[in-house]
């Protein structure tokens, strides 16, 4: 549980705070995000009972009961397997994130990944570390000692890329400049990503095709149930002898005793991820980073503004943007009085919305209803104040999960 806030101003002042959008921020989110949020209209907060908007990074809000108040999560970074979609959709609140804003630094990471791999770094890092800098011999013991360490070249092998998206398809360029052949594997592939992958990439039917044909693989999807274990003891024996593998998505993508089994049959060379865990560390040819993969001021800055003006947009105006529960949806505003709605993606909603303004005798000036999966989401613009009776109405209609009243004068 979210710990209470701290004071409040006293007299005059005590009303407008009240009514500023309270912003509770989790973990380090980047300044040039935070400051998106002007002072007299949202306060920003380290601690909160019941806060109106969570901004986080990558700690895990799947205990924490935030209250009634709550109107979104914003993630600043492209994974939300450290938020409870289900529960916070079923109660009709977006969940925003910022893909693509860390993607360069990903794949930059996932270069320097091939190169530790390939080049066996970490284990002649530590070589040299090891060795005495006061003995006599030191350049013949690094000279005998260099012999452990040769390694591959990255042109003219394979690289799999499982997973072409934002991260994926930017992997794929950069290993094709270096000179590799990439295998490429999305089935959930967008027009979009697929319009954004380099020709070269050959496209494969199946995560086995790819193992199966890869020197080096690396993973690009979302940890969800259909990703977990993707690589797992069946498949992994498909690799080529000596393979190096690369996580850079989430730890439960791989199922880490197959990895484990596969480093010590040597059907594995190298396990380069970013989730070290007990099991991992001290592991012969496990080259493991402490999930540094969005970690540069660049990505920092990008993922924090990106998410500042969802949210922002969304507190403000109802729009969404890249929610990953919520449709995305966009509508200029027409009139000064503006409700938005998110309900449950049934027949009807939209005739018994329209229904609940027509009897109170509000005129629909424009009106905006998109749908993704479960999750239905309505923007309408009326042409007068909409008194707190038809609000009320609106949320009692059954399969509305969520309303609200967003005149443009913030009143
Ligand atoms: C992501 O999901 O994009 C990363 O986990 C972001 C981060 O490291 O915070």
């Amino acid at each position: 549980m979210a710990k209470p806030s701290g004071g409040i101003l006293p007299g005059s002042a005590a009303k407008s705070v009240l009514r500023k959008t309270e912003v509770l921020v989790l973990d380090q989110i980047a300044p040039a995000g935070l400051k998106r949020f002007s002072p007299d209209r949202y306060s920003l907060v380290k601690e909160a009972a019941a806060p109106q908007i969570v901004l986080v990074r990558s700690q895990d809000l799947h205990a924490i009961d935030f209250g009634g108040r709550l109107l979104a999560v914003g993630r600043a970074g492209a994974g939300t397997n450290n938020i409870p979609v289900p529960a916070l959709s079923s109660r009709g609140l977006p969940v925003f994130n910022a893909p693509g804003a860390n993607a360069n630094a990903v794949k930059e990471l996932v270069v320097a990944g091939l190169l530790l791999g390939a080049r066996n770094l970490a284990g002649a890092l530590e070589f040299v570390r090891g060795l005495e800098p006061g003995v006599a011999d030191l350049d013949k013991r690094i000279e005998e000692g260099k012999k452990a360490f040769a390694g591959m070249e990255l042109p003219g092998h394979t690289l799999g890329v499982i997973g072409l998206g934002r991260v994926g398809s930017l992997v794929a360029d950069a290993a094709i400049r270096l000179g590799m052949h990439v295998l490429g594997f999305d089935p959930d592939i967008t027009v979009d990503a697929a319009w954004s992958l380099p020709s070269q990439v050959r496209r494969a039917n199946s995560i086995e095709e790819v193992q199966k044909a890869s020197h080096f693989l690396t993973l690009h999807v979302p940890l969800v149930d259909r990703t977990r274990n993707l690589v797992n003891a069946r498949n992994i024996e498909l690799m080529k002898p000596g393979s190096i593998l690369l996580n850079f998505s989430r730890e439960g993508i791989v199922e880490e005793e197959a990895v484990l089994r596969g480093l010590r049959t040597h059907r594995l060379k190298a396990y380069v991820t970013d989730f070290p865990s007990a099991a991992l560390i001290r592991v012969p040819g496990v080259i493991a980073l402490p999930h540094l993969g969005a970690s540069t001021r660049e990505a920092e800055e990008n993922c924090a503004v990106m998410l500042a003006d969802q949210i922002r947009d969304y507190i403000e105006h109802g729009n969404v943007k890249n929610a990953v529960n919520f449709p995305d949806v966009a509508m200029p505003r027409e009139s000064p009085y503006r409700v938005a709605i998110a309900n449950a993606n049934v027949p009807n909603m939209l005739a018994r919305i329209s229904n609940a303004m027509g009897a109170a005798g509000l005129n629909i000036h424009t009106m905006l209803n998109k749908s993704r999966n479960e999750m239905a989401y309505t923007l309408v613009d009326v042409d007068s104040q909409v008194p707190a009776s038809v609000i009320e109405e609106l949320r009692s209609i059954d399969g509305v999960l969520a309303v609200r009243y967003l005149p443009a004068d913030h009143e």
